[in-house]
């Protein structure tokens, strides 16, 4: 038997459709409706439109909100950049920094990622199991209902599949949905006995053929920064991860330009962090076909500087804002907090930022997601609020009342 279920009525509904995927957009493109429901069946978005004429032509559907407060409904958020499966902690790090040490210098001291490389593979896979059920839940209650989720704290043939297949069964458990990606080239670990360009070709002779045997991912990403790998090897290994049929996307930009523009030119799907992006990166963009993710959590988590966010988009560009979650770089995890912070302070107008965490995220993943879509899976985010700019204008603060992701309606306390 097939479940009809009626939401609303939504004083606005932003179903996000129709947006562009390139440069500037204005708050007045937003596909903003009035008195509207979305009717679901068995999962699927059946139809929007004014609440009670739906509610008229389909009596027999359900409607579990209560229709007495003011809601906006929008698409569940994506956050297509995050590193939520890890051990350990990384506390040390925070503390040697806001003494002043800089990321590499305590990458060089022995924390930075070998720590959690340790602390993962010390785990156990019911304790990383835990960890990420856990963060996809807070990332529920905040209204994100896609999560890439990254390897690259196992850096061992045993401890990259351990952390792949965690993020399997973490994703059986969770209503939300997880999108895996191998990062077995994050850094090259401190127990491999050979030069950069060997390990990656372990990673290519050992580690990947059991990821695809397995199905475990179908994206792969590698950091390409000093300390992790050099522009020319990171090139011959995404084009060889290419030609196995791996999505890649890059950790560039970090700390240092040129990774972007070397992004763009091997066809990466996104191109990741930027905060150093320089003019010829930020001219890449135009109109390529590889997004620009922005983590402004990893910018507030070390004190650095923003993601040209506003010349991205200005010169054409595709911007994602994504979490990049991680217990060393961005340990705060919250999405909308970071993504209002960033809009105010690379002056990106409300929809730009909420376009940055729906339709270019999904892109940056290259899912269907982030809007809200006759014949597609129903995600819905709902805040008890009569104006969706107030999401922002809170900076987080404003938390909302339900999630929806397919059959299921998430109530939140
Ligand atoms: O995206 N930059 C490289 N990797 C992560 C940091 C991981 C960590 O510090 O543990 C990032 O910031
Ligand atoms: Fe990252």
């Amino acid at each position: 038997m097939s479940s009809i279920t009626l939401y609303g009525p939504f004083t606005q509904l932003l179903t996000m459709e129709g947006l562009p995927l390139h440069g500037p957009i204005s708050d007045a493109q937003l596909p903003v409706s009035e008195h509207q429901g979305v009717l679901v069946e068995d999962g699927i978005v059946a139809e929007t439109g004014d609440f009670e004429s739906l509610a008229k032509s389909y009596p027999e559907a359900k409607q579990p909100l209560d229709g007495n407060e003011n809601l906006v409904a929008l698409p569940g958020f994506v956050d297509c950049h995050t590193h939520i499966c890890w051990g350990g902690t990384r506390v040390n790090d925070y503390a040697m920094r806001v003494a002043g040490k800089s990321y590499l210098e305590i990458a060089a001291a022995g924390g930075g990622i070998s720590d959690s490389v340790n602390g993962t593979r010390e785990a156990s896979e019911v304790e990383l199991i835990e960890g990420i059920l856990e963060r996809a839940d807070q990332h529920l209650r905040r209204g994100i209902t896609t999560i890439e989720v990254k390897s690259g704290y196992g850096l061992s043939l045993d401890a990259e599949l351990k952390m792949l297949r965690c993020i399997k069964k973490a994703n059986e458990q969770t209503p939300a949905n997880l999108i895996p990606t191998f990062l077995g080239a994050h850094i090259k670990p401190k127990d491999f006995k050979g030069s950069h360009r060997e390990y990656l070709d372990f990673l290519i002779r050992e580690v990947v053929p059991v990821v695809q045997q397995e199905g475990l991912a179908k994206r792969a990403d590698i950091f390409v920064e000093e300390g992790a790998f050099g522009l020319e090897e990171s090139r011959e290994y995404v084009l060889k991860m290419r030609a196995l049929g791996f999505e890649m996307t890059m950790h560039v930009d970090q700390f240092h330009p040129g990774g972007s523009k070397m992004a763009v030119e091997v066809g990466s799907v996104s191109a990741d962090h930027l905060e150093f992006c320089d003019e010829e990166g930020i001219n890449a963009f135009s109109n390529s076909e590889t997004v620009a993710v922005a983590l402004p959590g990893a910018s507030l988590g070390l004190g650095m500087k923003f993601t040209p966010a506003r010349q991205i988009l200005d010169q054409n560009g595709c911007l994602a804002i994504a979490t990049d979650w991680n217990p060393g770089s961005a340990p705060m995890g919250d999405l909308i907090t970071q993504a209002s912070i960033l809009g105010a302070s690379e002056k990106l107008s409300i929809a730009e930022t909420l376009a940055g965490i729906t339709t270019r995220a999904a892109r940056a993943i290259r899912i269907e997601a982030g809007t809200i879509t006759k014949g597609k899976k129903a995600t819905l985010t709902i805040f008890e609020t009569d104006d969706f700019r107030n999401i922002f204008y809170h900076q987080g603060q404003l938390r909302p009342t339900h999630t929806i992701i397919e059959d299921v309606l998430i109530k939140h306390e």
